[in-house]
Parts: C-alpha cells; structure tokens; sequence
C-alpha cells in the first residue's frame, strides 16, 4: 500500500479559541502538527504579554501531546518598541487584520496609513517579528483581496526588513505580488486549494465552505496550485482552520470560517498525489516554513497510507469540511 511520511508538519495559520472550543480542537492540530502559528483573534483580542502567556498555557494544557508548539502571535494595535522588546521571547508574529474584514477582528486597523504605524512596524523590523496579514478591503467581495495588494506594496517598501506574511491567499493577483517583493512571504489553505466560489453559492449554499477570503474563481484556484505543488520556496502552508458551533454555521447570519485541522494532510496527499506533486509536499507543509519563520519544531513524523477514511460528522459541535465523506488518504501513524 502506497505511503507517505511527513516529518514535523506544520500549519502556519490556525484558529484555536478558547474554553470549550479549544479543548476540543487543539488535540485534532497536536496530532498531526509540530506546530502552528495561533492566531489572535479571541474575544476580547490578545494584546498584552501576560495575555499571550496565558493563552500559551491554555493551549498547552489542551493539547494531548508534549511534541507540539503553539507559536503565539498578538493582535495588532501600536505597540512599542519597549513593549516590542519584552515581549519578543513569548511571540512570533503580530497579526494585523482591517477592521471588520473578518471574524472577530472589529478591533482591527481602520486604515493603512503607514505612518501611524511606523513605530510599531519598524520595531518588529528590527526584533525579528513576523507580520501577518489578512489582507483584504472593504470592497467589493470578489475585489477585496485583489484591491488590497497596494497597502503589501506599500508596506513591503517601507519595511523592507520585515517579512510579511500574505495569509491565506486565494488570489492570481496575491501571487503575482509575492515574486516582486523579497520580504512577502504567502500561506495557503487547503480549501483555497480546492474549491471555488461555485462550490460555496453556485448550487444550494454550503455554509461550511463559507471563509473570508471567499473562495474566488478557477484561474485563481489554478494560480494558488501552481505555487502550492511547486512548494514555491515562499509559500507555506496554513490551514486557517476556524471552528464555529454548528449551529452558528447552519444560521442566518452563518460566520466565516471552514473547519479543517483533522483533515488537512489527508486532503494534502491527494491533492498532491492527483498532480504528480507528492515529492514536494513536504516542502510545502514544513521545510519552507521551518526556513522562513527560522523555527525549529519538534520532533513528529506522521505516516499517511492510501487508505480510505470516512470524515467524521463532527467534531464536538463543529462540521469539518468534507463531513461524511472518503478521503483517499489516512493518517496510519505518529512517531
Ligand atoms: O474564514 C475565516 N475565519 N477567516 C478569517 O480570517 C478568520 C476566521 C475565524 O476566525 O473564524
Ligand atoms: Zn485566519
């Protein structure tokens, strides 16, 4: 039987919550994961130190699994440099979102005017830190991340030593933006990697499919896989998996967010696999994050066999993608 071993995989984007939630997702990722870049986005935002430091904790104590490593991340507001400093041992990014673009990100930035945020960006330049984006406009829903490619040129021009994180991509435009500048770095989902807007609303709409960024059109698909199943060296994956109870998916009113965390590899070996592009999967779920962010996960390797595995229909109260359907590929062990 056909298998695949992946050593210390990483997810370089990843929703964990809080609480209850995060009792029931965080041992899905530690699983199968080395690590994950943890975003911020709790209610309320983490912002302090001790904000960070806790939230580590709670996370620690949630996974199932010694051999894993929540990267933290803060909520972008101006922060300090001496702030910056202090906190630089206990972060590896800063997570800028616009405001209102996405789940729980209402105290996001209102605009992008660089020099309000000089200081802040400047002093993460020179620590280290990571700057992860999401980046999209208010605009047009189809435009949103097409039109935000101005604010990753301005930014890219001014911080030239910072690197910038374009998340989850789902863009022709995104990728022709991550070449012209060598501090812009890109994630990529695995849904982006699969579905188009169609899937989402061109029949009955699928709620569990629902994201921000939508999913966009096939070209842009075509694009994101393009550089995926080349594992581009600038290119990392990150799933975005985003739990919402089911009931707040199936509502009106139906949150963003697809839930991937248990699936992500499995999904990964076939889409891999249909494209002849098995051999650079690794590249793509750790090497060229582990060069990018210079982080050193600890030891994992997850063996994937061509076996059938029915998805289950939840997880807790959460839908994964893919609910009740084979996948061609399982996760036979990790050592
Ligand atoms: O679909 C999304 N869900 N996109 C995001 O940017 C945030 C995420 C969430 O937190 O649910
Ligand atoms: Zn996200």
């Amino acid at each position: 039987m056909k298998t695949l071993s992946l050593m210390m995989p990483l997810d370089m984007h990843l929703h964990l919550r809080d609480e209850e939630m995060l009792k029931i997702v965080a041992p899905l990722t530690s699983y199968s994961f080395s690590g994950a870049i943890v975003m911020p986005n709790l209610v309320p935002p983490v912002t302090t130190l001790e904000g960070v430091k806790e939230y580590r904790h709670r996370i620690k104590e949630a996974m199932e699994a010694d051999d894993f490593e929540p990267y933290m991340t803060l909520f972008y507001q101006h922060y300090s440099r001496e702030f910056l400093e202090s906190a630089r041992d206990h972060i590896t990014a800063v997570k800028i979102y616009p405001s209102g673009a996405t789940t729980n990100s209402e105290g996001g930035v209102v605009n992008f005017d660089i020099e309000p945020m000089r200081e802040t960006l400047e002093a993460m330049s020179d620590l280290g830190i990571v700057l992860c984006v999401h980046g999209e406009t208010m605009g047009f829903v189809m435009d949103r991340e097409a039109e935000f490619m101005s604010v990753y040129e301005m930014l890219a021009v001014n911080f030239p030593k910072l690197k910038i994180i374009m998340e989850h991509i789902t863009t022709r435009e995104a990728v022709e933006t991550l070449d012209k500048y060598e501090n812009l770095y890109a994630t990529i989902t695995v849904h982006h990697l699969m579905i188009t807007l169609d899937d989402v609303a061109g029949g009955m709409l699928r709620p569990h499919l629902f994201c921000k960024p939508i999913a966009k059109r096939p070209h842009d698909r075509d694009a994101l896989l393009k550089i995926a199943l080349a594992a581009h060296p600038k290119v990392m994956f990150g799933s975005d998996s985003a739990p919402h109870p089911k009931h707040k998916k199936e509502s009106c009113g139906c949150g963003a967010g697809v839930f991937t965390a248990p699936i992500a590899l499995q999904l990964l070996c076939e889409i891999f696999e249909e494209n002849n592009a098995l051999e650079n999967l690794q590249a793509f779920v750790s090497d060229n994050a582990q060069r990018i962010y210079g982080v050193c996960p600890e030891y994992k390797e997850v063996v994937l066999v061509k076996r059938d595995f029915t998805v289950p229909q939840m997880y807790g109260e959460v839908v994964p993608m893919r609910a009740g359907e084979i996948l061609r590929w399982s996760i036979e062990r990790v050592d």
